[in-house]
């Protein structure tokens, strides 16, 4: 894994997930003690609606092939090879959702999750998507809006 650590200030860590041929949107991405994105990878505020589109997106975020997200009645067959989804709004932060979409190697090297914001060693990606991200860098801030919401009410 080609990962570059550089102390910037106390307590960060900057990851330079930058390759060549990447996007240009994908520069460097600060994580925080190994745990959080704290910063918006655009600075545009995440669309909610959108991003539970790209969440069910087989193309996209696919979470339900491995994840129950119960208010999701919409879709038949979620999966439950990850943990269900349902109030992941109440126990992280925007930070911590961030980082688990963008790299969940970080937390858990081990993990069968796809990092779906990086272009090096991806992991069980389809050769068509090597070199490229999965999602783009609002889509990932656009399912931490929707996850943000999903905080244990099954009320809709
Ligand atoms: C191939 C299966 C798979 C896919 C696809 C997948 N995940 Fe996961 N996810 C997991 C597993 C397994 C875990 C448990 C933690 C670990 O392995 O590190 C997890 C953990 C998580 C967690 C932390 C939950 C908790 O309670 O700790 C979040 C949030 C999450 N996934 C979001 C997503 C989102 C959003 C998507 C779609 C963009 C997605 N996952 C796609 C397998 C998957």
């Amino acid at each position: 894994m080609k990962r570059k650590y550089l102390i910037a200030a106390a307590g960060m860590v900057a990851i330079a997930m930058a390759a060549a041929g990447t996007r240009a949107e994908m520069a460097k991405i600060m994580v925080e003690n190994g745990e959080k994105i704290p910063q918006s990878l655009t600075g545009t505020p995440g669309n909610a609606e959108n991003g539970r589109a790209v969440v069910i997106d087989r193309r996209k975020g696919n979470c339900l092939a491995c994840h129950m997200i119960a208010e999701i009645k919409d879709q038949q067959f979620h999966g439950e090879v990850g943990p269900p989804l349902d109030d992941v709004g109440s126990r992280m932060g925007a930070g911590e959702l961030r980082l688990r979409i963008v790299n969940p190697k970080i937390i858990n090297p081990d993990t069968i999750m796809p990092a779906f914001y990086r272009t090096d060693g991806l992991h069980r990606v389809a050769k068509k998507w090597q070199g490229k991200t999965i999602v783009s860098a609002q889509e990932v801030e656009d399912m931490v809006a929707y996850m943000l919401t999903l905080k244990g009410s099954y009320s809709n």
